[in-house]
């Protein structure tokens, strides 16, 4: 008799569902996105009519159920939503992927029933923009060592929040942040509790706007906190389970990030293809030459290797949900393969361009500005490479 040591591997399947889904979000993006994505990169607005759009389509939302006002779909119809938006606008895709994962999905996990009607159904619904707030100007990497504080009220009802925290996505246009502070400094990173933020409320303030090199029209900025009062109701979890909560959510969120960095690489190759050709050099178009032709299965291999980590982190997540198990390590080695391959792409796609890859008539030169984050943020590639090599090496 054969005895399965362990629950048989669940597959991914690609139903009609998720067929119609990527068709139309596809069509949105190439219609909606891809015209107006050299625009707000030049200004650096924020794109809010297109969010607003894709919150009606469902995508602010992707799988948070139904009742909740989300599309109630999985993460693979997460993955191939993300990808068609971030090819043909990164920033529109970071500012859904921190709605999606960072805020909905860290809510919908330890939110109380409340906290989700309240705070989940509207972002969801692209009515209002969530924001997650994790960094602290002296702790980036190192998340623990945060200097901001929560105070408890003597009366107990409220914390008095005191702190800054800085590289929040939407920080300048965020209604919700969920956001993560030390309640507790003597316990380290067990000292460290989520609430959820409202940002109209007095003691909430802003940050100048942060300059960037790429996602130009995801707004990013510092959140300065000065004595806000927040209801414990409105705490995320338990107090001192936010490191926790953060690194869980982050798992979610660093599949996205990969998603993000495959459309970007995607669109920069195929950008690329058409390229080689149909420019002419030394009596023919440049993809009959071996340079190039390297280049183009170099690109190629690439991306169809990150696609599978990040399938792979999808099947992983999901049956990680099956078994109460985690799906870290699978979730950092897509992010880490699928933002340098991203870098690679991008940096290639130039190349293949020549001169015209460096003007700002073609959209490959912010390719290539725009994937440059995906290696940092969610957690750069060297703690990527820190989490899957202490996984495998049995350290903490
Ligand atoms: N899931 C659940 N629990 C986790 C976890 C995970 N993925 N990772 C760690 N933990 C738990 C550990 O099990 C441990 O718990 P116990 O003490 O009970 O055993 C606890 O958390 C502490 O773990 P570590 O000792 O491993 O923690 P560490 O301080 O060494 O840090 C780290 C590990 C991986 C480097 C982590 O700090 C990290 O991921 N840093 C990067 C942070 C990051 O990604 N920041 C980006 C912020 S978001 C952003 O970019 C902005 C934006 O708006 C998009």
């Amino acid at each position: 008799m054969v005895v399965a040591k362990e629950p048989l591997p669940l597959t991914l399947e690609m139903t009609d569902e998720h067929e119609m889904l990527l068709q139309a979000v596809r069509d949105f993006a190439q219609k909606e996105i891809v015209p107006v994505a050299p625009h707000f990169d030049e200004t650096g607005d924020f794109p809010l009519d297109n969010i607003r759009k894709m919150g009606a389509m469902g995508l602010m939302g992707i799988e948070v159920p139904e009742e909740y006002g989300g599309a109630g779909m999985d993460t693979l119809a997460y993955v191939l939503a993300m990808v068609e938006i971030a090819k043909a606008d990164a920033s529109h895709s970071t500012i859904m992927s921190v709605n999606n994962s960072l805020y909905c999905h860290g809510i919908l996990k330890f939110g109380t029933e409340e906290q989700i009607r309240r705070y989940v159904t509207p972002v969801a619904q692209g009515e209002k923009i969530g924001a997650y707030s994790l960094t602290e100007p002296m702790s980036g990497s190192d998340a623990a060592t945060m200097l901001s504080r929560a105070v408890l009220s003597e009366d107990g009802q409220h914390y008095i929040i005191n702190g800054r925290k800085s590289w929040v996505t939407s920080g300048p246009v965020a209604d919700y942040v969920v956001l993560f502070t030390m309640t507790d400094p003597d316990k380290g990173n067990k000292g460290i509790t989520a609430f959820i933020i409202e940002a109209d409320q007095p003691g909430f303030i802003r940050g100048k706007k942060e300059p960037k090199l790429g996602i130009r029209a995801s707004a990013t900025s510092e959140l300065i906190f000065e004595n806000y009062k927040v209801p414990v109701s409105n705490v995320l979890g338990k107090v001192g389970d936010g490191f926790k909560i953060a690194m869980t959510v982050l798992d979610a969120g660093r599949i996205g990030i990969a998603a993000q960095a495959l459309g970007i690489a995607e669109a920069a190759y195929e950008a690329s293809v058409a390229y080689a050709r149909e420019r002419q050099a030394f009596g023919g178009p440049i993809g009959q030459f071996q340079m190039i032709q390297q280049k183009i299965a170099d690109m190629k291999t690439r991306i169809e290797a990150s696609r599978a980590l990040i399938y792979n982190a999808v099947l992983a997540k999901k049956r990680a949900m099956a078994t109460g198990g985690r799906f870290t390590l699978e979730a950092s080695m897509a992010k880490l393969f699928a933002s340098e391959t991203a870098a690679f792409v991008t940096d290639e796609a130039i190349q293949i361009h020549g001169g015209m890859g460096y003007s700002k008539e073609l959209n490959v030169e912010r390719y290539y500005r725009d994937a440059r984050i995906t290696r940092i943020y969610e957690g750069t590639s060297e703690v990527q490479r820190m989490v899957i090599a202490r996984n495998e090496l049995g350290l903490r």
